[in-house]
């Protein structure tokens, strides 16, 4: 399987690893496929998001998207960070093997889920259609 070198660097030397203990919002998602599983703490001040940390069971392609999604969003307000799609993650990684591509998505869900926990416990009211994963559905 041929990773991009910017994937093998995120992999390698992932960014933002870790845990907020004071975190404002914090999302756990599991992918379906594999079982992996992404834990994504956020610092939010005044709508921006001042820090983010993730852990991950995860493999190369999780970790590397994740790294790369965390610089994305580090700095940004909230409702960029809800924009960010797992495309445009791959994007900056100079793409991903088609196999791996499922594994992108975690990075994205777990943010999602992360600014849903930040506006549930300050009772800020959203959209639910801003929260739809961008995930191909199986049935
Ligand atoms: Fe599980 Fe990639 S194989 S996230």
């Amino acid at each position: 399987m041929e990773y991009s070198e910017k994937v093998m660097e995120h992999f390698t030397h992932p960014h933002n690893v870790g845990k907020i203990d004071d975190a404002d919002g914090v999302g756990e998602v599991g992918n379906a496929k594999c079982g992996d599983i992404m834990k994504m703490y956020l610092k939010i001040d005044n709508g921006i998001i001042t820090d983010v940390k993730f852990n991950t069971y995860g493999c190369a392609s999780a970790i590397a998207t994740s790294s790369i999604a965390t610089d994305m969003i580090k700095g940004q307000p909230v409702s960029e960070a809800l924009k960010l799609t797992n495309k445009a993650v791959v994007e900056a990684l100079d793409g991903l093997p088609a196999v791996k591509i499922h594994c992108s998505v975690l990075a994205e869900q777990a943010i999602k889920a992360a600014v849903r926990d930040y506006y549930d416990k300050n009772g800020i009211e959203y959209d639910e259609a801003e929260f739809h994963f961008n995930e191909e559905h199986h049935h």
